[in-house]
């Protein structure tokens, strides 16, 4: 196939295997699902068209959107018994831990993973009940009334009506929030061979059922060092804010090397300049606030942070940028979105991508089971001595 070549069955850390899906460029900062411009689908496509790009390869017709909108909406309820898994969870229970636990339950629900029309079913499903057990898991861990999908809703004003709407404060649908919840799903929608992408193909390698990887998939994005860096980001400039640090100790502390603390939301394995995606973001955090004509101190000292930042030499000789995580949380916020939610928000993001990257290695006729092999650096040959004389 154009663009293929074997998929590496080594998958050691320096191994890779080739894929047609997202193309980056870590010098350059560029990004591109499917050859299209991360810029360009931010700009103009919605996230289920995104999502849709990904998995088949191509944007979608009005036909194939027409039905990719009725099967979302077909797909959206979730079994009622699913609300006691939820509830069984211990009360403060991290929203990654109950939804990688609730993925896998899914599939005990709809197990028939037969035909290729069965894929494609089980592609929709995952991407209509994920969103819609995010919302659930947040309204029954406030003690509140499980609020259903609506069919007259899109995918992203379903998922925020499904958060907070209430008898008494009914959600009205606000087009901005819309928009920028389409918009940060789309630019975490996929990311090539990141840590929790890497983990869907090993699993899948396996030929394990598609939940398992996709769960396998969000216990890895959990990682303050992965996706967990959403929260963290908001969580330090929070503490920023509270304590009154000033930027200049933030900034010294972040280059102590004998400190364990670092400056959350910047640098990248990939990128060795500004991230594309927190380029965009960071746009979008002055237009939602200036929109909604809300303040948020968080921005203002994040701004500080990136200003003094990227101007130390420390962070210039390490290629230390903004990533997408850095102004992420803001948005979020302005959302009213929790900020124990944001790695989950990163996920449902992200479910696309791991589903375009499992389905294409699962349609690679060399792909085999991974199998990363070590350098022994261990004892030479011993024996083995009893108890009595050892020490
Ligand atoms: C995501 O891979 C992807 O594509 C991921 C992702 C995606 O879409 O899937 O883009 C999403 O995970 C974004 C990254 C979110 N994580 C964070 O923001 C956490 C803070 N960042 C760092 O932990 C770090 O930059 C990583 C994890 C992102 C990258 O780690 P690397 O490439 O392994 O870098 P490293 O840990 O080897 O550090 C290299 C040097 C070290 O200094 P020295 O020991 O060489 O002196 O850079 C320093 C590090 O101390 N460094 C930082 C730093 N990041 C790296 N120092 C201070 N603050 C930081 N944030």
């Amino acid at each position: 196939k154009t663009g293929y070549t074997t998929y590496d069955p080594g998958f050691g850390n320096t191994a890779s295997c080739a894929s047609a899906i997202t193309f980056m460029d870590g010098e350059k900062g560029i990004l591109r699902y499917r050859g299209i411009p991360i810029e360009d689908l931010a700009e103009n496509a919605t996230f289920i068209e995104t999502a849709y790009l990904l998995i088949n390869g191509h944007l979608p017709s009005p036909e194939e959107l027409n039905r990719t909108r009725v099967l979302l909406n077909d797909f959206s309820m979730v079994h009622e018994s699913m609300q006691i898994f939820f509830q069984n969870f211990p009360q403060g229970s991290h929203p990654m831990g109950i939804l990688s636990g609730m993925i896998m339950a899914l599939r005990s629900f709809y197990p028939d993973m037969g035909t290729e029309e069965d894929m494609n079913t089980h592609f929709l499903y995952l991407l209509s009940k994920v969103r819609t057990m995010a919302a659930m898991s947040y309204r029954l861990s406030r003690g509140e009334k499980v609020v259903y999908p609506r069919h007259d809703l899109s995918y992203c004003a379903n998922f925020l009506n499904m958060m907070f709407d209430s008898p008494v404060h009914p959600y009205i649908v606000e087009e901005d929030l819309v928009r920028a919840l389409n918009v940060f799903l789309i630019l975490h929608a996929d990311h090539e061979q990141n840590c929790s992408t890497s983990a869907v193909r090993v699993v899948g390698s396996s030929k394990a059922p598609l939940y398992a990887s996709i769960a396998a998939g969000v216990s890895a994005l959990w990682g303050p060092l992965h996706g967990g860096a959403n929260q963290a980001v908001i969580e330090m400039l929070e503490k920023i804010h509270k304590e009154g640090a000033t930027i200049d100790e933030v900034i010294r502390r972040a280059k102590d090397r004998k400190d364990p603390f670092r400056l959350m939301g910047f640098g990248h394995r990939v990128y060795k300049t500004y991230d594309p995606r927190a380029k965009i973001i960071k746009k979008m955090c002055d237009r939602i606030l200036g929109k909604l004509k809300k303040e948020d101190p968080l921005l203002d000292i994040a701004k500080k942070l990136e200003e003094v930042a990227l101007t130390d030499p420390y962070f210039v000789d390490h290629n230390l940028y903004p990533n997408v995580d850095f102004y992420s949380g803001i948005v979020l916020r302005a959302m009213r979105i929790p900020t124990n939610m944001f790695p989950v928000m990163f996920a449902i993001g992200r479910l696309p991508g791991w589903i375009a990257q499992w389905k294409e290695s699962m349609e690679d006729p060399s792909q085999r089971i991974s199998r990363p092999r070590q350098i022994y650096t261990g004892l030479p040959e011993t024996r083995y001595h009893d108890i009595m004389d050892r020490k």
